[in-house]
């Protein structure tokens, strides 16, 4: 049990044996470090239950939790605060045990089955920056949840499906008429590979995608071709190919960023489940048709802005973005039987989510003991406070905006790295710490600037600080080892700035907990932060290899040793890798 959690269980206790009502007990940090390192909080209230003033109950508590030997400077404040600090022997004790294993100070909640939608890449669309942070905080939730005992499923949840394809089949028609794909007599399999790379699709996307917009008859051609796509062979294996030639560049870059997913499912994949969705609405009596389209009404009485019907099936009988998200949560429901489902998606989708939640709770297709849980997030602007464009205003693409990332921090780079190699390797893992903790680190509801510069900086609240932090313990202890200096023991905190180090050991556990209940990585990106200023503070004031008192020198390498397994820890939640040198 961690340290904190230890303290809250003596306390509940003690407040028991002495008789009065209590249902939780939690220490919070101090505020005011000089009276205790931590605070309890909670005897006004239970005093107000008690009819007792809350100083005589505070006492009374104090006076018993005194005998209690993890403890050390008991007092009580103001109304009724107990000041707590841990004792020297408590705090050493701890150290060492999060040094035989540093998943003592991690607390496993009750194990959850999961399922985190995040990413929502789209087949034949390039990614760009709007998907960098879906992916981000997706996938760095799915590693905190997998950390704290949960079963995670990751789907990519593909855009695999709608008017980019009739986009790209068009095209492709208009550049290769004779393929056998257009030939409405062909009755033979296809040919099984693909009549189109991925550079050729990524240019006629967008020479597609104008081409719609400035003429109708192409228009209605290609929405023509957009809903024949299942129904007309040709049409139907072209799409596949499109499929297959286009995820193997989206994989690449999810590799590049660090970021994987189970299941690389579409949205087409719900498609088997449509049918049966259906007849549940219509025995729940909760679709009815309106103007030749089926839809749901989803407004509650208490609604503070207006929540429009839900379209199920469009009047000409094709399905929406709604149809698949529901029947993709039916099928999830049907295979996997989570306990819980995330979907990490953009703010600016809130109502489309809100109104599949509804329908899917409505419809007792989620029962009511299984949560969907929306993680919005704001979107990355430049400096006009609009999402973030190229210098055409188009959406920059992610590849780019990692090559702009690895530019600046191999500028950056310290110069006595020469070999070509490595600095272009140590460029990519420094530029994508930057960009990936300047987006984790604001919450995620809010939208946040682009800043190159700011994020690049070695120092401040960035990536590369991290990094940096945390390479230089690693090359202490390395040249601890090579100097073969024993370092067992941890023998307690010598002074304030060392007590900080610990205290903030103490907080992790409940930093992870908070993150995973509010979704957020902000708390732990700004966790990692304060743990890694309050070690470099520590290690500029302490020269620990050339310390003459070995018991010191030994426990002083215990605790770095310690926080470098943070850092690791957290670091890869957040997705980060720590590289060999800076
Ligand atoms: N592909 C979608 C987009 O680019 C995002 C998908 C989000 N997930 C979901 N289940 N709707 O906007």
């Amino acid at each position: 049990m961690t340290l904190i959690k230890q303290a809250e269980k003596i306390i509940f206790n003690t407040i028991k044996e002495l008789g009065y009502e209590i249902t939780e007990v939690t220490l919070h940090l101090s505020e005011h470090p000089q009276y205790g390192q931590f605070q309890f909080n909670g005897v006004m209230s239970l005093a107000k239950f008690a009819k007792k003033n809350p100083v005589i109950i505070a006492n009374e508590i104090v006076e018993k939790l005194k005998y209690e030997k993890i403890f050390k400077n008991l007092n009580v404040a103001g109304p009724g605060f107990i000041n707590i600090s841990f004792s020297n022997e408590a705090l050493a004790e701890y150290v060492n045990e999060l040094n035989n294993d540093i998943l003592n100070n991690v607390e496993k909640p009750e194990a959850k089955k999961i399922i985190i939608d995040y990413g929502g890449p789209n087949v034949a669309k390039t990614l760009h920056v709007g998907h960098l942070r879906s992916a981000n905080i997706g996938d760095g939730l799915k590693h905190l949840a997998r950390l704290l005992g949960y079963e995670v499923i990751g789907d990519a949840h593909l855009g695999d499906i709608g008017r980019q394809f009739g986009i790209l089949i068009y095209e492709i028609k208009q550049k290769y008429p004779d393929l056998v794909y257009f030939d409405e007599k062909y009755k033979g399999e296809y040919p099984d590979y693909s009549p189109v790379t991925i550079q050729e699709l990524n240019e006629m996307y967008p020479m597609g995608s104008k081409k719609i917009k400035e003429n109708e008859t192409i228009l209605a051609e290609v929405r023509k071709i957009t809903s024949e796509i299942m129904e007309k062979p040709g049409y139907k294996a072209l799409w596949q190919h499109i499929i297959s030639v286009s995820i193997p560049k989206l994989k690449e870059i999810y590799d590049e960023l660090n970021i994987s997913f189970d299941l690389w499912e579409g949205e087409t994949d719900a498609y088997p489940y449509i049918l049966e969705l259906i007849e549940i609405l219509k025995n729940k009596n909760l679709c009815y048709e309106n103007n030749g389209a089926l839809i749901v009404d989803v407004a509650k009485p208490d609604d503070k802005t207006e929540i429009p019907p839900i379209i199920i099936i469009k009047s000409d009988g094709s399905y929406l973005y709604s149809t698949t998200d529901l029947g993709t949560i039916l099928g999830r429901m049907k295979r996997f039987n989570p306990d819980e489902i995330w979907y990490v998606v953009d703010n600016r989708q809130q109502l489309h989510i809100e109104q599949v939640f509804r329908t899917a709770v409505m419809s007792g297709i989620v029962p009511e003991n299984v949560k969907l849980e929306y993680c919005g997030f704001g979107t990355m602007n430049g400096k006009d406070g609009k999402p973030f464009k190229t210098r055409d205003g188009d959406a920059m693409k992610l590849e780019d905006l990692l090559n702009k990332v690895y530019e600046a921090s191999l500028e950056r780079l310290n110069e006595n790295i020469t070999d070509l190699a490595e600095r272009q390797h140590l460029a990519k893992i420094i530029g994508l710490s930057a960009l990936k903790y300047a987006d984790l680190v604001p919450n995620r509801n809010t939208d946040y600037v682009f800043e190159i510069d700011k994020f690049c900086n070695l120092n401040g609240k960035t990536g590369p600080y991290l990094l940096y932090s945390a390479v230089r313990v690693k090359s202490l202890l390395n040249k601890a080892g090579e100097q073969k200096i024993n370092f067992e023991k941890y023998i307690g905190p010598s002074d304030e700035v060392e007590s900080e180090i610990i205290i903030k050991l103490l907080l992790m556990p409940k930093i992870l907990e908070n993150a995973l209940n509010l979704k957020s990585l902000n708390i732990i990106a700004e966790y990692i932060y304060t743990l890694a200023s309050s070690y470099n503070n520590f290690y500029e004031s302490h020269i620990i290899l050339t310390e003459t008192d070995k018991n010191k020198r030994g426990s002083w390498l215990v605790l770095s040793k310690v926080v470098y397994e943070v850092y690791e820890l957290i670091l890869n939640v957040l997705g980060m890798e720590i590289p060999d040198k800076i």
